[in-house]
């Protein structure tokens, strides 16, 4: 199991790198437009931080031979990048030919079994789940990831699965226990998945005591 970060942002990739938990980013046209920045420049910043790790970025054409070009042009940036294609049918056009050039792709938008399918047998890199959009319109988006990852190991789809739209800590831990190779993680809930009261609490009362025993020890 791997944890990506799921975002457009520096300092963030930056703190995670720190905290050598992140082996890989991902991110999308919401998250580089929230950055104000150059798009270029931004996604080279960011392969050359996360290298030798991979880096997602979405293609915005809507047509193949669209999504082919930019696919061409964005791999050629730095060499760990990643070609996130919606599955769509132009999308699925453009990955058959995205993926017959030797470049590699994050298959993204996937919200059924269906889709995974179609994703693995097109030669995607990567499948990317969203579950908590899934969630977001009461359907089970755990579920998902685990059907893919049943299917996936079944017929043995080399196809990594990402858990994307992870929106809390509670999504990670269900992620690793269906299977997922992989969860995208917004930068909050990798801080989230650090943090408990009772470590908290542990580590001022261990500080305490220590004192205590200090000062005692001092005044004998
Ligand atoms: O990885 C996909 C992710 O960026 C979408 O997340 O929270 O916009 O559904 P969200």
């Amino acid at each position: 199991m791997e944890l990506f970060l799921d975002t457009a942002n520096i300092n963030e990739i930056r703190e995670a790198l720190g905290l050598g938990l992140i082996s890989g980013v991902t991110t999308n046209p919401t998250l580089i437009a929230k950055e104000k920045v150059d798009f270029q420049e931004r996604v080279r910043e960011i392969a050359k931080l996360i290298y030798p790790g991979p880096v997602s970025v979405e293609v915005l054409a809507q047509d193949a031979e669209g999504m082919l070009k930019e696919a061409v042009e964005y791999s050629s940036w730095e060499p760990n990048i990643v070609i996130k294609v919606p599955i769509i049918k132009e999308g699925l056009k453009a990955l058959k030919k995205i993926h017959e050039k030797g470049i590699k792709t994050n298959v993204t938008l996937v919200f059924s079994l269906n889709q995974a399918l179609l994703a693995a047998l097109s030669g995607a890199t990567y499948v990317s789940p969203f579950v908590g959009r899934l969630d977001d319109v009461g359907h089970d988006g755990m579920e998902l990831v685990s059907q893919i990852s049943t299917v996936y190991n079944m017929y043995g789809f080399p196809t990594r699965i990402i858990a994307a739209s992870i929106r809390h800590p509670l999504h990670v831990i269900q992620a690793a226990s269906v299977g997922a190779h992989i969860a995208t993680i917004p930068f909050s809930v990798l801080e989230g998945m650090i943090k408990h009261p009772l470590t908290e609490i542990g580590v001022k009362r261990f500080l305490d005591d220590y004192q205590k025993a200090k000062e005692f020890l001092e005044k004998k």
